[in-house]
C-alpha cells in the first residue's frame, strides 16, 4: 500500500512526526516544495532517516504565476546559481534539478515548453562537487 501524504501545505516535520506515531501505515512520500531557495533540510533528512520518501514538488522554485503572486524571487533568477550555471556550463534549471537528485530527493518539475521538457532530462550526467551541492 502506497500511503501518500498529500495536503495543501503538505506535511512539515511536526505533522510528519505525528503520523508516524499515529498511523498503523508508515507513509511511503512525502511531497514537499522544496528547491535550493527553500532547502527544509531538517524536513528532508528526517523523512529520510525515517524511509520517507521525500518528492520535491515546484523543485525549480514553482510557476512564475506564484512568485508574481507570492512577490517571491524565482530560483532561476539566483546569482550564485548562475555563477554555477557558467562554472558546469549548464543552465540554471539544470543544476537546480541535478541538486534536487544529489540530496536524494525525487523532482517533479513541470513545463509547458516540450524543448525545456527534453532539457530538463539532461542532467543525469552532470555532477556536481560536493562543496558546490
Ligand atoms: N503537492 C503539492 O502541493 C503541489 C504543489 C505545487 C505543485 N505541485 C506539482 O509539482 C509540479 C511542479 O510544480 P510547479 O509547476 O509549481 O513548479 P516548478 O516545476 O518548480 O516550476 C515550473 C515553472 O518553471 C518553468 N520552467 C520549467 N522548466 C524550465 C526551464 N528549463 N527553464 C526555465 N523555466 C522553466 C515553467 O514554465 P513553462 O511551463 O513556461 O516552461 C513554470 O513556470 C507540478 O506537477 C505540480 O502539479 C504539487
Amino acid at each position: 500500500m502506497c500511503a501518500y501524504l498529500y495536503e495543501k501545505d503538505n506535511y512539515d516535520i511536526f505533522l510528519t512526526r505525528d503520523c508516524l506515531a499515529y498511523s498503523k501505515v508508515k507513509p511511503a512520500v512525502n511531497q514537499i516544495s522544496t528547491h535550493p531557495c527553500f532547502q527544509r533540510d531538517s524536513l528532508v533528512k528526517f523523512c529520510q532517516k525515517h524511509g520517507i520518501c521525500v518528492t520535491a514538488h515546484a523543485p525549480l522554485g514553482g510557476a512564475a504565476a506564484n512568485n508574481e503572486c507570492f512577490g517571491t524571487a524565482s530560483c532561476l533568477d539566483d546569482p550564485v546559481l548562475k555563477e554555477l550555471a557558467a562554472k558546469y556550463k549548464r543552465t540554471v534549471a539544470q543544476i537546480v534539478l541535478r541538486w534536487g537528485i544529489h540530496r536524494n530527493t525525487v523532482i517533479i518539475p513541470k513545463t509547458a515548453k516540450l524543448e525545456r521538457l527534453e532539457h530538463n532530462f539532461q542532467v543525469f550526467d552532470l555532477e556536481l562537487s560536493k562543496e558546490d551541492v
